[in-house]
């Protein structure tokens, strides 16, 4: 059985849920609290044991690569300043994991930004993070929950969790047959059902493994949903060739490319910092007066 030890981290969409603040930064790049969106999520593929990440990257996208760069100037004034803990913290965010960049020219969709990685990945299966989906667990990491349903049954995971019937429209729903606890087997799958045809609640919330079968089919398939190469319509086709399972991760998920989801997340992130979490109560009490 092949080890799950890359990572996609598609980073190259528009953002037009979140302008005008994404017409020149990166939505991944927006920070909950004081951390871009998308670092959050390479620590969380680094603990969960990837060891090789691939940003797909896009026009307008630099800051990111910046990011996770060295940053020479800052640590030479932090050091001058005696900022040892901050200095550490800048260190810590480019030695993360090894992180590569493929550019997608043109925003045609999820699917065709994981096809963009195809030769970065190889004949091997592989974990997909998307850019804007934080999830939020103490204990063991979404991805990593993933990998251990992977490595039990040894072929394409999607990270699920139900949501209400009224949202089924945003998400890529599953049909599934519930098999054991957090398992379901994937009969079926469908992008942003109208509520009325969705056929459940179990939606995919940015977290898969996938087998790389999965590249052959991208070159087929056609602009689906919204004019774009749809990964879950890829999906469904890999069900036809072999086994999927759904796994209904633990851990709060925010969607910080939506402007209150991005607010859910600065809330809930700040109440959770000890430097933080007593002033910020006391400062939304006065709000409730
Ligand atoms: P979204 O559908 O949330 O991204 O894609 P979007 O198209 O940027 O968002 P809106 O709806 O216009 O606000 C989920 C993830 O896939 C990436 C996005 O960057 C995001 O992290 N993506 C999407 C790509 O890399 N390329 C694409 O062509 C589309």
């Amino acid at each position: 059985m092949k080890r799950i030890r890359k990572a996609i981290i598609p980073a190259a969409g528009l953002g037009t849920r979140f302008l005008p603040a994404t017409k020149a930064t990166p939505k991944e790049m927006l920070p909950v609290v004081d951390t871009p969106a998308i670092q959050y999520i390479v620590e969380e593929a680094a603990k969960s044991g990837i060891e090789d990440i691939v940003i797909i990257s896009g026009r307008g996208k630099r800051a990111i690569e910046d990011h996770f760069d060295k940053s020479y100037e800052l640590e030479d004034v932090l050091l001058k300043h005696n900022k040892i803990s901050e200095l550490e913290e800048i260190k810590g965010i480019s030695n993360m994991a090894n992180i590569y960049y493929v550019r997608q020219k043109e925003a045609r969709g999820l699917g065709h930004a994981i096809h963009c990685a195809k030769t970065f990945i190889g004949n091997e299966p592989f974990a997909v993070l998307l850019g804007d989906d934080i999830v939020y667990n103490e204990g063991k990491p979404c991805l990593k929950q993933l990998i251990d349903c992977y490595d039990e049954y040894n072929t394409s995971v999607l990270g699920v969790q139900t949501v209400e019937a009224k949202d089924v429209n945003k998400y890529g729903i599953v049909n599934g047959i519930h098999i054991e606890d957090r398992v379901y087997k994937v009969k079926g799958l469908v992008e942003k059902p109208p509520v009325e045809e969705s056929p459940s609640n179990v939606a995919i919330l940015g977290r898969y493994i996938i087998t790389p079968q999965i590249f052959k089919i991208l070159e087929e398939t056609k602009p689906g949903k919204g004019g774009e190469i749809q990964l879950t319509d890829a999906l469904l086709k890999l069900i036809d060739e072999e086994a999927m399972y759904a796994y209904d991760f633990e851990g709060t998920r925010y969607d910080v490319g939506d402007k209150l989801g991005f607010l859910k997340a600065t809330v809930e992130y700040a109440l959770r910092r000890e430097d933080l979490r007593d002033g910020f109560i006391e400062y939304l009490n006065t709000l409730k007066k």
